[in-house]
């Protein structure tokens, strides 16, 4: 068995443990651990209550928690669809900013469009050998880094990456995977230049298009958007819609069956390539995150996009790249390796000029056309205004930190990553003299069809720490602080530990939930408490997304008046996305950098102290040598 065959084996899904199910006290106890400090007194006396009642021998908790575990014997992955379903199809917000996260490419120097188009076309070939190697099931499997490191990782995500599709629907959506298309004789992307949207084979005959015939075929399409007798209003922009106006839209579009051929094609796409025209911004990498997030909405290129697919690669006439993602069908980490391969077969060779297209003769790539109405006018003109909104109310900072990096870190026996989340809680606090619901997520790729859970970032150690560092009346001694400092970075990384290991608590919690509704049974009380529905609205929302070549990963606040921090540690520095909302006045995304600088220098200079501390204590119970 070679080596590779060994590793699919290892971790082919069925191989994988199945996620389990907590014990239920376990998970009760540290839902109380977790809201004890984050509540007032009075309100978690009555919280604890009902957990004491919800949780007692022969309570709903029992009844529900058996439901659970029959749940786990009966399908491969109990949480799967509830989480899925809450996460993100039951949403009705917007999919740009609020939902869709995007990666940013490195700059490129496009001398003109055609160096734009070069790009493009080896990107798209990238795409195609990257599908084949899915297809294949020839992608190596991964295994766990950091902490517990060395177990396979579960792989079903990277089959969803080119063959999903999110339908909007009146309450909930939809998330469609094509089965096995990997042998169709012919598959096809969608181009969106100019607004106006185009079909392109990609593999025709079961043959792929090689990087100089997918060029030439660019080069039609961006000859043909440019007719202006052929235009189409921009019916892209209805995809950056609330889901439930986007449903409503598309049954109307529907009625007409020329529309109706035009969604099969998008939606049957591999992936959307957008052309975009140039931003009019400076390309530093707060604009450039904005770009991939939203498109700077209509008048720049925030219609030149199809949000319902997974993958929209962007490619801009001025240098700014990057992808997209519709995030329901896969997780950050798998999009980041998509990027990082498709970047490195980028940059194999350097870009060449076009040389002339093979004999081969190809279908002409097709305008996708539209039949519209003063009805869908209408809706096409508040689909912009509500896009225009989300894109005046982004507050995006782009931060490097590049005083220090994980390697850092590591020197002092830290976990880099709870390092940071206590940094984050550290200038959270610092802006809002609080600490509140934390959001970070943790890989359960370890489990067959594993997604993520929670990481509760905003411990009671943490709290304990922010407030030393912060407290103006008490000096507390460097020691003191160090001591407080590790607590708080064991507690994040204990809880770091129960959750890729699936003994966190808000999906055990979430299935609880549903299966009271399965049940039909009234909404337990735990989960009508205030402090449960405080305790998920997380204000705070934070992912590590690390990658091994320069780009970053960027997503929007999912709460109005919250933040989204996304971070990318690297040996020698750390680039944080940090993103709010103009619109609330408790949050300013410059003034949260300011405080996580300051803060992550005040963490350094505590190290750098107590180390030295440490040093001089050493080197006076030296003994001392004659002659040295
Ligand atoms: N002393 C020295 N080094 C340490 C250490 C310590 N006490 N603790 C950890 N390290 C090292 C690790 O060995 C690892 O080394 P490596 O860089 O050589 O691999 C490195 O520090 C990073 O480990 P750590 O910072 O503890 O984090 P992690 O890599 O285990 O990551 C999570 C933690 C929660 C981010 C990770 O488990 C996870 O779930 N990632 C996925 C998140 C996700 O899904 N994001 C996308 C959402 S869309």
């Amino acid at each position: 068995m070679s080596r590779l065959e060994r590793d699919m084996a290892t971790a082919a899904p069925e191989r994988l443990p199945k996620v389990p199910v907590p014990p239920l006290k376990q998970t009760l106890d540290t839902y109380l651990k977790c809201v004890r400090h984050l509540v007032k007194d009075e309100q978690f006396q009555k919280t604890k209550a009902i957990v004491e009642k919800f949780g007692a021998p022969g309570g709903i908790g029992e009844v529900l928690q058996k439901k659970l575990l029959e749940r786990r014997e009966k399908t491969e992955n109990w949480v799967y669809d509830y989480w899925l379903e809450d996460m993100y199809l039951s949403n009705r917000l917007a999919l740009p900013v609020n939902s869709s996260p995007a990666m940013v490419f490195p700059k490129q120097p496009f001398k003109d469009g055609k160096d734009a188009l070069s790009y493009a076309a080896r990107l798209i070939r990238g795409v195609l050998e990257y599908k084949a190697l899915i297809d294949a099931r020839a992608l190596p499997v991964e295994f766990a880094r950091g902490q517990l490191a060395g177990t396979p990782l579960c792989m079903e995500q990277y089959s969803r990456l080119f063959t999903s599709y999110r339908y909007p629907g009146p309450k909930r959506d939809t998330l469609k995977v094509r089965v096995n298309p990997g042998t169709a004789a012919s598959e096809h992307i969608i181009v969106a230049c100019k607004n106006q949207f185009f079909a392109l084979d990609v593999v025709t005959e079961s043959k792929p298009l090689s990087e100089t015939e997918i060029f030439s075929q660019l080069e039609k399409i961006v000859s043909m958007a440019g007719n202006a007798e052929e235009q189409c209003p921009p019916f892209g922009i209805l995809t950056s819609d609330d889901r439930t106006e986007w449903a409503r839209a598309r049954d109307v579009l529907t009625k007409e069956q020329i529309n109706m051929d035009s969604l099969v094609l998008i939606e049957t796409c591999l992936s959307v390539l957008c052309l975009d025209e140039p931003s009019g911004t400076k390309a530093t990498d707060s604009n450039r995150a904005l770009q991939m997030l939203h498109g700077s909405g209509w008048e720049k290129n925030g219609a030149n996009r199809w949000y319902d697919k997974s993958m929209q690669f962007v490619v801009g006439m001025d240098g700014i790249c990057g992808v997209v993602c519709e995030h329901s069908a896969f997780e950050g980490v798998v999009l980041v390796q998509c990027s990082e391969y498709l970047t490195k077969h980028i940059a194999r060779t350097t870009l060449e000029p076009a040389k002339p297209a093979s004999g081969r003769k190809l279908p002409a790539p097709r305008r996708l056309v539209w039949k519209c109405n003063p009805q869908v006018q209408g809706l096409l003109v508040a689909s912009k205004e509500r896009l225009q909104r989300l894109v005046n109310n982004l507050d995006m900072d782009v931060f490097t930190f590049k005083d220090y990096g994980k390697e850092f870190i590591k020197k002092q026996k830290m976990s880099p990553d709870a390092f940071v989340q206590v940094a984050l809680q550290l200038a959270f606090f610092k802006c809002n003299g609080k600490l509140v619901s934390t959001y970070e997520s943790a890989s359960i790729r370890r489990f067959r069809d594993g997604r993520v859970d929670n990481i509760r970032s905003a411990t009671v150690e943490a709290l304990a720490f922010v407030k030393c560092m912060t407290d103006e009346r008490t000096t507390y001694t460097e020691s003191e602080k160090m001591k407080r400092l590790r607590d708080a970075i064991n507690a994040q990384t204990d809880y770091t530990i129960a959750a890729i290991t699936g003994m966190a608590i808000d999906n055990h919690l979430l299935g609880l939930l549903k299966s009271a509704k399965e049940l039909n049974m009234e909404r337990p009380e735990i989960f009508c408490d205030e402090t449960y529905l405080a305790s998920n609205q997380f204000i705070l929302s934070t992912s590590q997304v690390p990658t091994t070549v320069e780009m970053f990963c960027c997503y929007g606040p999912v709460v109005p008046n919250g933040y989204g921090a996304c971070y990318n540690p690297q040996p020698d520095h750390m680039v944080f996305c940090v993103s709010s909302f103009w619109e609330s006045t408790q949050t300013s995304s410059a003034v949260f950098v300011k405080a996580l600088n300051e803060g992550l220098l005040e963490i350094r200079d505590l190290c750098d102290a107590v180390a030295k501390m440490a040093d001089g204590r050493q080197g006076g119970s030296k003994p001392y040598r004659s002659g040295t």
